[in-house]
């Protein structure tokens, strides 16, 4: 019999992965003896993993890109909020059984509502992007009662899908899908869910000078800690609100699931910054 726990985080690639520290020094400020590995998998590696659930020694795991969507079909169950989004990032392992769920819902609306100081009800928003992230973050805030969602997507079919699926969930809400470089009015809250930001050279998706100052402008993106979005909507005289607090606040809930335990969230945020750091 084992006497520690064991987790990881499954993706492709990891090599940036802050979650190690975060996890590894929230068990150790409760003295719980807990390990975390990153398990940097390409596809066929995954697949291979998932298959054979049933003997992997892990007591849960975190899964991210790419195969938060893919990761579904292999688990016995999907907690509500992962089955209506269709993307998991945490497994939690439970007499025998693999359940999924999406703590990057609670994550986002933790950090928006405590760093951000915003509610959502009533409010409208845009979401740039249609990926896993987007589809999370559009279902947080129409769970919240946000009054309309818009989303914008490269690949416009993948957010007219949402907005039909979403639509259909969540009547009082109203979703829609918009063309890149629109600016519905009246937004309250922009929140850029896609890749776009992570490389120096990336161009904001909208130009925060054309929404109003009390916009917050909200981009999922951590490293860098500035996009160049946030730049902008910060020298336009917006409040601006990086990924950081959501990755916190995914990971103490991940932490909750597992453990049983309340997360020691001002332990991980200073594991998060001093990793930041390197
Ligand atoms: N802070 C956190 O805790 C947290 C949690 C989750 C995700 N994130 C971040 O959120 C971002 C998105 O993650 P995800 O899981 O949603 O990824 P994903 O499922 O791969 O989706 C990527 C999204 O970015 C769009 N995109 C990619 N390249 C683009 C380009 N050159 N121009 C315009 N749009 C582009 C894609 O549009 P198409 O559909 O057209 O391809 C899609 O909407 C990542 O940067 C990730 O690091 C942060």
């Amino acid at each position: 019999m084992k006497d520690f726990s064991l987790y990881g985080i499954f993706g492709f690639p990891l090599g940036h992965t802050l979650s190690p520290v975060m996890q590894e020094s929230a068990a150790r400020a409760l003295g719980l003896k807990v390990f975390y590995l990153p398990f940097e998998a390409g596809r066929k590696d995954f697949f291979r993993l998932m298959r054979r659930l049933p003997d992997l020694v892990l007591d849960g795991f975190n899964v991210t890109v790419p195969y938060k969507e893919e990761v579904c079909r292999f688990l016995d169950r999907l907690e509500p909020s992962a089955r209506a989004i269709g993307a998991v990032n945490t497994v939690v392992r439970r007499g025998g059984h693999w359940t999924g769920f999406n703590t990057d819902v609670t994550g986002f609306l933790a950090a928006l509502e405590k760093e951000g100081k915003f509610n959502a009800r009533g409010k409208r928003v845009l979401v740039l992007g249609a990926g896993g992230s987007a589809r999370a973050v559009a279902y947080a805030l129409a769970k919240r009662g946000a009054k309309a969602i818009t989303l914008v997507n490269r690949t416009k079919s993948r957010a007219r899908k949402i907005v039909k699926r979403f639509q259909r969930l969540f009547p009082g809400v109203e979703f829609r899908e918009t063309g890149r470089g629109a600016c519905p009015m009246g937004v309250d809250l922009v929140v850029n869910a896609t890749s776009v930001g992570l490389r120096p050279r990336d161009r904001a998706l909208v130009r925060p000078s054309d929404f109003s100052r009390r916009t917050l402008f909200m981009d999922l993106i951590y490293k860098p800690a500035e996009t160049r979005l946030l730049r902008q909507a910060r020298e336009s005289g917006h409040r601006t609100l990086n990924g950081l607090g959501m990755l916190l606040y995914q990971g103490a809930e991940a932490f909750r699931l597992w453990t049983g335990r309340r997360a020691p969230v001002s332990v991980m945020r200073a594991a998060l910054k001093e990793q930041g750091k390197n």
